[in-house]
């Protein structure tokens, strides 16, 4: 369920108004109708005024807010303030402060300061979201409901009390006999096993590893506490408001490692985002574009909400670089060029005090005369003029598989190397195929997979019996699956498949690996060439692979495997698998892989496109993005460009750093492009 208000493209973002005196509030009110604002998210930390004591709940500051905001034609998406519990309630409960994997407990004074497990912040949170709900559920302001504040981070596993108690209630319901737990964990290791549920406890700190399945359940259980805390929230808003969709706001879902969001999506109305760049960074766009294509991934498709990004510096990296002039723009574009049907920022204004003061806002401490505030009313501009995109679809060919248990599990303690790195795979790969135009959906390894051309799997080091079943199926039924090394290595466990590696892919890929051969650090092999092919060269890792049915593209040309595969292909069925087992360095040498495998499978790409030009369709609109100084021009696309009416037959020319979106036109029946 999509919010039906704001109709058209929301635009705004959070807004902190108890920070501000009267006449500041009344200035914000013609600015947002300046700027085109039609969305605000409201009172996500505002605990404090709305409940001042324990059961004694205050509404009435935030009623004129929201009267006012009504007035101006302002949406809201009114939040629950539970990231931010009082400090009477954690002096009167001190013990809902979250303990760290350490054991050290913290303090009031930040913010998630509460333990989702804990009961007294279950109770309070229950008893405050009912009286919010019940005191705004007719107001005509509200348009949805936003719980809480980005789940996970910055607290993802909690060690109090509460939590231990939590976790042997899940552990009982999960393994039901104590024997079975001892017999998942391997417990025999180390002589861990456990005679009595009240013996366990969560996998703190240790002079040594922890017992790796234990810490992957205790991932999985921490994860679920959040959700849970969610879930009570958002029964009770749906009880009171069943027309109003409920959400969370994802901590980014290319960052936040802790919240398995295929789980999460299945818990919201409307997946809603967070993503914010990594400033200095170059080419970060590339990591926007992943965020964005992640979070229409877990929302299945369907259009989701960009809730937070920066309108110019953010305040919590090392150095918080400005966006230059059009970076705003571009970032902004191309989220929604990627499903979003909004652009919403942190935050409207902003803040003088606080630890955010130096974060930017729509509304600088310059003021409106300022290039940041002209680009935020241009942009609500553009976005009026875009709303035609509103619920359209983005299609990709090409998917890649992204779960987060094998990512929490891959990063445990003692692998082979510690260069094995999940997002440092999945960030190679989505690069090359952004570098080439293709746009990528993420899936889960058990998901219908079917209707994509070709799936990708960079780094799937946990692969359970169901995910390889999946994707052998794939591939004999005509599919093109290519897979990085270090995959289908462990179960749902943390356990080696049996056998030789990669127990749950053998079969599919036809072959198997005899030993690990992980390179030295800055250590790179060379491969094979074959004519007319660039030299390539592998770094991070090498495998001793033994094809059994799979033929060699490439082999090791040196280094400890020298004379054995490196890219290898295996026809199976109406398919083909392949397999990669190093990590191709410099240049386009994971492109020139990739290709083979994307021409095969009938990938197309579009010709001739200097790289940083982001092109992606999305129903009938087609967002040209131009990352680069210099103009480019783009063949074949033919229709009206949306910001200012011009027609373009068959090509178009964006403008340096410039944003063009060309609604097209399909031509007449007969008539020759
Ligand atoms: C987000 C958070 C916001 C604000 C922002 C600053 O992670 O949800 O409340 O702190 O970061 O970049």
């Amino acid at each position: 369920m999509y919010p039906e208000r704001p109709a058209g493209l929301a635009f705004g973002g959070d807004y902190n108004p108890e920070q501000w005196p009267r006449e500041v509030l009344e200035e914000d009110a013609a600015l947002m109708r300046e700027a085109g604002v039609n969305l605000v998210s409201l009172g996500m930390f505002s605990w404090a005024l709305m409940e001042p004591a324990e059961g004694r709940y205050d509404f009435g500051w935030l009623d004129e807010i929201l009267d006012r905001l009504h007035a101006a034609g302002v949406a809201v998406d009114l939040a629950t303030p539970t990231a931010a519990p009082p400090a009477w309630f954690v002096a009167a409960h001190p013990d809902v402060l979250p303990v760290t994997r350490e054991g050290v407990r913290i303090g009031f004074g930040g913010r998630q300061s509460a333990c989702s497990s804990a009961p007294a912040f279950r109770e309070a949170t229950a008893r405050l979201v009912r009286a919010l709900g019940e005191h705004y559920r007719d107001h005509p302001a509200v348009a949805m409901w936003h719980v809480h504040n980005e789940y996970g981070a910055p607290l993802g596993e909690c060690y109090c009390e509460h939590s231990v108690a939590a976790w042997r209630g899940w552990l009982r319901a999960t393994y039901q006999e104590i024997s079975a737990l001892n017999d998942a964990w391997g417990t025999t290791f180390w002589g861990q096993t456990y005679t009595d549920w009240s013996q366990i406890d969560a996998p703190r700190f240790n002079h040594t590893v922890v017992n790796p399945a234990q810490r992957l359940d205790y991932a999985r259980f921490s994860d679920g506490q959040h959700r849970e805390h969610y879930a009570l929230q958002r029964d009770i808003l749906r009880e009171l408001t069943p027309h109003l969709p409920v959400t969370t706001n994802f901590a980014g879902t290319v960052n936040c490692k802790s919240t398995d969001l295929w789980q999460w999506a299945r818990e919201l109305d409307v997946v809603a985002n967070d993503h914010y760049l990594r400033a200095e960074q170059p080419d970060n766009h590339i990591d926007l574009a992943m965020s964005a294509d992640l979070a229409r991934s877990v929302a299945g498709g369907a259009p989701w909400m960009l809730m937070e990004h920066s309108a110019g510096a953010v305040n919590w990296q090392p150095r918080n670089l400005a966006k230059r002039p059009g970076e705003m723009r571009r970032n902004s574009l191309a989220h929604v060029a990627r499903g979003s049907d909004s652009v919403l920022f942190f935050q409207w204004r902003a803040s003088r005090f606080g630890a955010e003061k130096f974060h930017s806002g729509l509304v600088p401490h310059a003021g409106t005369d300022s290039g940041q505030w002209r680009e935020v009313v241009r942009l609500g501009a553009d976005l009026r003029r875009l709303a035609g995109v509103r619920g359209s679809r983005v299609r990709a060919e090409v998917a890649l598989v992204w779960d987060w248990e094998s990512y929490w599990a891959l990063e445990l303690d003692w692998r082979p190397s510690v260069d094995l790195s999940f997002r440092e795979r999945m960030d190679a790969f989505y690069e090359a195929l952004w570098r080439e135009h293709v746009t990528v959906d993420f899936v889960h390894p058990s998901a219908d997979i079917s209707g994509y051309r070709v799936v990708v799997a960079p780094s799937a080091y946990l692969l359970t019996e169901a995910g390889a079943k999946n994707l052998h199926r794939y591939v004999e039924a005509g599919g093109h699956l290519l897979v990085s090394y270090f995959s289908g290595i462990v179960d749902e466990h943390d356990a080696i498949h049996p056998g030789p590696h990669p127990g749950a892919l053998r079969e599919l890929l036809g072959l198997s690996v005899e030993e690990f051969h992980p390179l030295r650090q800055d250590e790179t092999v060379p491969l094979t060439t074959e004519p007319g092919t660039e030299d390539l060269r592998g770094r991070i890792w090498s495998e001793r692979v033994r094809p059994a049915g799979a033929v060699t593209v490439r082999a090791f040309a040196a280094g400890p495997d020298a004379g054995h595969p490196a890219f290898t292909r295996h026809d199976l069925g109406a398919g083909t698998a392949w397999y990669l087992s190093t990590a191709p360095t410099g240049g386009r040498a994971l492109r020139d892989l990739l290709g083979q495998v994307l021409d095969r499978a009938g990938v197309s790409r579009p010709r001739g496109l200097p790289e940083h030009l982001e092109l992606v369709r999305r129903g009938r609109h087609v967002f040209l993005i131009n990352h680069g100084d210099e103009p480019v021009t783009v063949e074949g696309v033919t229709g009206v460009s949306v910001f200012d009416g011009e027609r373009c037959d068959g090509r178009v020319t964006v403008a340096a750093g410039a944003v063009t979106v060309v609604e097209e036109i399909p031509r007449p029946e007969g008539e020759r492009a």
